[in-house]
């Protein structure tokens, strides 16, 4: 049998690389990145050329992982964030309604502003950050130019992954990171569980902004806490701490497809 010719941006991110890791049997994936590390092809995609000539190939799916995923990193170059996060992946939708492609980009709860919970597939979206403005105006831009286009928006990714980066609950195992909300509620997502959950999204024909994220919303310091208990761990060394202002605080998601939580 032929698997489906997948482009997958990102390849080296905490996505990407699980993408790559969990879906190898069902899709003949091209993995690209921007550093061409772990076996990836490199292409700049702030690069005009690199993109054109990321284009010229076929595929038959178009999966973009590739961000600036991190608020604190657009800030400090907020000029590549925009055309990362948001030129980009208009035109790989442009390219994708041309040539009839099937598209799936990721989007973020950041894009809500945390105020009126819960939130759905249709709530309105006012961003708190930089990174929630590039990933907002980017779903729309994918939208306008093709609507057929499937938005997976998502939450904190949680879970083992095999990448240049690490996920937040990874982090809390591995005690890299100690001071943890108490009033930031999040829908902490199985990136397993999400990547797996894609190509039953396209079997469905999904298209439009979906959410896809963990069940339930938890405060960052409940999650962390329990994930520690769960793996036998002392969650007593976690430094229970308030979000700096403007945080968004109460971001539960209340989309159409949910995902089980690995610690509950
Ligand atoms: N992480 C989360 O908790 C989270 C939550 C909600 C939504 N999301 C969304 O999910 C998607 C994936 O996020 P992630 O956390 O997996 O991202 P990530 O780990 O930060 O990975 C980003 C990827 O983008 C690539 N990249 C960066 N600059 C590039 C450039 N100039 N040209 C080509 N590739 C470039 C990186 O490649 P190199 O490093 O090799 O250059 C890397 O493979 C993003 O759309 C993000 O907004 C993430």
């Amino acid at each position: 049998m032929n698997l489906p010719r997948v482009l997958l941006t990102g390849a080296t991110g905490r996505l990407g690389s699980t993408i790559r890791e969990d879906l190898s049997e069902r899709w003949n994936i091209s993995p690209v990145s921007g550093s061409g590390l772990m076996g990836t092809e490199a292409f700049d995609l702030l690069s005009l050329k690199d993109m054109e000539q990321l284009l010229k190939q076929d595929f038959d799916l178009i999966v973009n992982t590739a961000a600036i995923s991190e608020p604190s990193k657009c800030l400090l170059d907020p000029v590549k964030s925009w055309r990362l996060n948001t030129l980009w992946p208009r035109r790989l939708a442009i390219h994708c309604s041309a040539q009839s492609i099937p598209m799936i980009h990721f989007s973020t709860d950041l894009v809500y502003s945390g105020g009126i919970p819960p939130y759905t597939e249709s709530s309105p979206a006012v961003p708190a950050s930089l990174y929630g403005w590039t990933k907002l105006i980017a779903d729309r831009f994918v939208l306008n130019r093709y609507p057929e286009a499937l938005i997976v928006r998502t939450s904190v990714l949680c879970g083992e992954v095999n990448s240049t980066r690490t996920t937040f609950s990874q982090d809390i195992l591995a005690g890299r990171v100690r001071n943890v909300y108490v009033d930031c509620w999040r829908n902490h997502t199985p990136i397993h569980g999400l990547a797996g959950i894609l190509p039953d999204l396209l079997e469905r024909s999904f298209s439009g902004i979906q959410i896809v994220a963990g069940k339930y919303a938890q405060s960052r310091s409940a999650y962390a806490e329990e994930l520690l208990r769960n793996a036998g761990k002392d969650p007593s060394g976690l430094i229970l701490t308030y979000a700096p202002p403007h945080t968004p605080s109460k971001l539960h998601l209340r989309g159409r497809t949910t995902l089980l939580q690995l610690n509950g």
